[in-house]
């Protein structure tokens, strides 16, 4: 299975989206810290480059993910052309107050009365764009929820200080070139899925966490991961919960979605599904059909 998720007001959102970089300054691109690049959508990318548009790029979401993960995505980042990355938390009023200034240093010929810096947030749905944008207006004006698509017209808000934030719909690219950024996306709630979807996904995030987190399955379930594959370990967590189907299986679906919200809540651990090395692992491992 290979997850494609493209709602026809993403189309438009494109198109929105290539006009309005004519007129800002900067990119403000929010991605999920526990999958950036996977999080990351490459139009943004394109539709910067074309207009030489610099970007602050938020690695949001941090609290929820592994802290030397995300130092190697800054430094990663950081390497890049006209990118400055910083690691924020937009639920933390702390962290956003530090937006202003840093989107002021990234353009700094702008900011003035007569030149106001004029901003772009953008990102794929679910990443926390209406988050920061509430936090940096001080007041709700965008439609903050768990479900993909939530902000979808475009908005021209004053944040005062001569700042001019443009906020767009978030996109997500038509086709998820790799299945594993897929599955990452659906574990972190980024693409919708379905039960059947789930079963794959949490079986999929299982052998990851496997591989990189063992310590935490262990800490959260209890068990010995040791000789485990992802399909164990969901049953495992369907066995600790009592989970069972009439005939006395366990009913795995449940389970699925259980240890899918334990990873999505928190409740699991600071976890990055991917780092800069695995990405150059599966870049170079993999072959296009
Ligand atoms: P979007 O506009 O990019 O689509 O994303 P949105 O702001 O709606 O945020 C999606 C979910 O991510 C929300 O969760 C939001 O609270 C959460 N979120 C945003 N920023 C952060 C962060 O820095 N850390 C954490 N842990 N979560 C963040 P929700 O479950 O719908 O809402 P809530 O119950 O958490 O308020």
């Amino acid at each position: 299975m290979s997850i494609q998720w493209f709602p026809g007001h993403m189309n438009a959102a494109r198109k929105k989206a290539a006009e309005a970089m004519e007129k800002v300054d900067l990119v403000i691109e929010v991605v999920d810290a526990r999958l950036p690049q996977a999080s990351c959508n490459p139009m943004i990318e394109q539709l910067r480059n074309a207009r030489q548009r610099p970007c602050l790029k938020i690695l949001n979401k941090t609290d929820m993910a592994d802290p030397v993960a995300t130092q190697a995505w800054i430094n990663h980042y950081n390497r890049q052309k006209g990118v400055t990355a910083v690691a924020l938390s937009c639920k933390k009023p702390s962290d956003v107050v530090r937006v202003p200034k840093l989107a002021l240093q990234v353009a700094p010929h702008r900011g003035t009365v007569l030149k106001p810096l004029r901003m772009m947030i953008m990102g794929i749905p679910n990443v926390g764009k209406s988050t920061l944008m509430n936090a940096l207006l001080k007041k709700r004006v965008a439609a903050v929820g768990d479900e993909p698509a939530v902000t979808k017209t475009q908005q021209r808000l004053y944040l005062g200080n001569n700042m001019v934030l443009i906020d767009t719909p978030g996109m997500l690219w038509p086709k998820i070139e790799h299945p594993s950024d897929g599955l990452m996306l659906a574990a972190s709630h980024a693409v919708g899925s379905n039960a059947l979807i789930e079963e794959e996904v949490a079986t999929f995030l299982a052998d990851l966490l496997l591989q990189r987190y063992p310590q935490l399955l262990k800490a959260r379930y209890g068990f010995q991961t040791e000789g485990m594959d992802g399909v164990a370990v969901v049953e495992g967590v369907a066995a600790k919960r009592g989970f069972r189907l009439k005939g006395g299986d366990y009913d795995f679906e449940k389970a699925a979605h259980t240890f899918l919200q334990d990873y999505r809540s928190g409740a699991l651990g600071r976890i990055s599904l991917e780092t800069p090395e695995s990405r150059a692992e599966l870049l170079a491992s993999y072959q296009p059909t």
